[in-house]
């Protein structure tokens, strides 16, 4: 999992709070600018969970970092459209961006989670690029159709979508019930 520097730091806190360190190996990677983005946004800084393990932007020593051990899915979460660009490009002068560039080139889930809005023709090349790469680019777009309370409820409502992209169970937002027959 990987946080940078886009608004949205909740999004990441909510994934954090739902990942069970005990049944998957986590590992935590947050650019620079996350740490400025989560003072701004989460009123006490970040919480991790217990069994996550974080690692410095410049460790490449990170297990992950290579072809030879790829993480099974990564979610970048929220993702900048500095950082989205850099992954379109093959950019990995950090161990966040070698993660997401090893995760693509081994043909596994990488997840990334924008909120940017509007979007200029940059932006959208790049996720085309990045979607013909094999990514899933997830908006951090919440739905109104829940009945969200509180704008934990409603951010949930996007965390849920990457719990299921990642293939984890989840019950964290109402599911669209089929029309009765
Ligand atoms: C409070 C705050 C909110 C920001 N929100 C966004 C955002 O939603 N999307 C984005 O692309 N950049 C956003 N930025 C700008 C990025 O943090 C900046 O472009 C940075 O260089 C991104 O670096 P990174 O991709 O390594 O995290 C925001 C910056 C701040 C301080």
């Amino acid at each position: 999992m990987a946080i940078t520097g886009a608004s949205g730091a909740i999004y990441a806190q909510r994934l954090l709070d739902n990942l069970d360190a005990r049944r998957h190996e986590i590992h935590l990677v947050q650019s620079n600018y996350a740490q400025q983005v989560i003072a701004e946004e989460l009123p006490g800084g970040l919480k991790l969970p217990d069994g996550i393990k974080s690692h410095s932007l410049k460790s490449m020593n990170a297990p992950f970092a290579s072809g030879s051990n790829p993480p099974e899915a990564m979610v970048v979460i929220p993702c900048t459209m500095g950082t989205m660009g850099r992954i379109a490009h093959g950019c990995s002068e950090d161990v966040l961006l070698r993660a997401a560039d090893v995760v693509l080139k081994e043909r596994k889930k990488l997840i990334l989670v924008p909120r940017e809005t509007p979007l200029s023709l940059v932006h959208v090349k790049n996720m085309e690029l990045l979607l013909l790469a094999g990514a899933i680019v997830l908006p951090a777009n919440p739905c109104f159709y829940a009945g969200a309370k509180t704008v934990v409820e409603l951010a949930d409502t996007v965390v849920a979508r990457v719990l299921d992209h990642l293939g984890i169970e989840n019950q964290l937002a109402p599911r669209w019930a089929r029309e009765p027959e």
